[in-house]
């Protein structure tokens, strides 16, 4: 059984914990790292995307990867591309302000999954619309979505954190401050208040989305809704950041 944890590099204690994961299902862990071009809509970002490849390899390998893969370009995609579609659900919320991003991200888990043939393959609930997307592709893979590891203030690790300025830092914990504040409240439309003011009180965070919605289908949610999860997205110092929680659910 090879299990398969897909990473673009810059690796944190969050893809170490996807990694410890992999290890508790099997011996065989094969950590890819590999930005991939397609799924950045942004040049800017793609450029100052971080880079730490020989650290990587030794978080990696601290958290029991087996074999560590960094595939060149043409290894990934030789010749033309054909890009895979992401449907419906890669043109909202996330799709919708990165158009063409979860096409990108189809299009390179298919190729890692068609070049490494795992029986499983884990990813984190940070990005938890690549992780419905992905699970959406119906491949023959199993995919596990692994919890988010938070640093000591509640910000969701994430490989853009270290572009953040020292002040941007401190401010980033809103996102956590809104999602922690309404996961308790009685109604989809408290929480939604809630949320909506605990962002407002941190001028440095420019909000995309912050939404309540049903996990299964990514409509808006309601009173009837089972599963309910709050999503936000925005940018603190021009770097995007996005976390999630589920309703009714603190972590
Ligand atoms: O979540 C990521 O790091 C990337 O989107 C993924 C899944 C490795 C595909 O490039």
């Amino acid at each position: 059984m090879t299990v398969l944890v897909p990473t673009m590099g810059a690796l944190h204690k969050g893809h170490q914990a996807l990694i410890k994961r992999a290890r508790s299902l099997s011996k065989e862990v094969v950590v890819s790292i590999f930005i991939n071009p397609l799924q950045f809509e942004n040049k800017d970002d793609l450029e100052k995307y971080p880079r730490s490849p020989e650290k990587d390899i030794q978080l990696a390998t601290l958290a029991g990867a087996t074999e560590i893969w960094l595939p060149e370009y043409e290894e990934i995609y030789p010749g033309d591309i054909s890009k895979l579609s992401a449907g419906p659900l890669g043109q909202i919320f996330e799709g919708k302000s990165r158009p063409e991003h979860f096409d990108g991200v189809v299009t390179v888990v298919n190729r890692l999954f068609e070049i490494v043939k795992p029986t499983t393959a884990v990813f984190g609930e940070k990005d938890f619309q690549q992780l419905a997307i992905i699970k959406a592709m119906k491949s023959k893979v199993e995919i596990i979505g692994v919890p988010t590891v938070r640093e000591f203030d509640g910000l969701a690790l994430s490989s853009r954190n270290i572009r953040l300025t020292e002040q941007g830092r401190v401010s980033a914990n809103v996102i956590h401050r809104a999602l922690a504040a309404a996961h308790l409240a009685p109604t989809v439309a408290i929480a939604q208040e809630i949320i909506d003011t605990t962002l407002a009180t941190e001028p440095a965070f420019k909000c995309d989305y912050a939404a309540i919605i049903d996990e299964n289908t990514f409509e808006f949610a309601n009173e009837t809704t089972k599963h309910k999860r709050a999503i936000i997205a925005g940018w603190i110092d021009g770097i995007r950041l996005i976390d999630n929680m589920r309703m009714g659910e603190g972590r």
